[in-house]
């Protein structure tokens, strides 16, 4: 069955580029920490990496489901990222400060996402959008505590 979900479509897009800048940057944090906190850390990032790693292949496939096209390519990553590809690599404060503003960003486009993809009644990405926004917020959680 063919789908026209342009506004779903786009989104997902968007989720792509997002995840895989956060990998991508998770992963640079993962290598960079080195100070009294490092294991906690490195053991952080890595599980935070593996996520967003994960989580582009979700969003690749959902998009060839709904019979749409992925456009995401390396060039054009910064500009389609809603997080920017500058990373804050100073201090364990500053890399956490800087990774609860990009989950803040997501956060925020997920809950437009979620409700624009209802409105388009593409109910099967929104319920996909809602179980990012699930994992998302539980992030949100855990580095509000490591800051503590
Ligand atoms: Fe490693």
């Amino acid at each position: 069955m063919k789908h026209t979900y342009k506004t779903t479509s786009k989104h997902l897009n968007t989720l792509l580029a997002t995840c895989q800048v956060m990998s991508i940057k998770t992963h640079m944090y993962h290598r960079h920490v080195s100070w009294k906190e490092f294991m906690s850390l490195h053991q952080f990032f890595e599980q935070e990496y593996t996520s967003f790693f994960y989580r582009i292949d979700d969003v690749a496939e959902r998009i060839l489901a709904i019979d749409s096209k992925i456009l995401m390519n390396v060039e054009t990553l910064p500009q389609e990222s809603l997080v920017p590809t500058a990373s804050q690599l100073s201090t364990p404060t500053a890399i956490l400060e800087s990774y609860d503003k990009d989950l803040r960003a997501l956060d925020t486009f997920l809950h437009t996402a979620v409700a624009e993809a209802w409105a388009e009644g593409d109910v099967v990405t929104q319920d996909f959008f809602i179980w990012i926004l699930w994992d998302i917020e539980k992030k949100l959680w855990i580095v509000g505590a490591m800051q503590k």
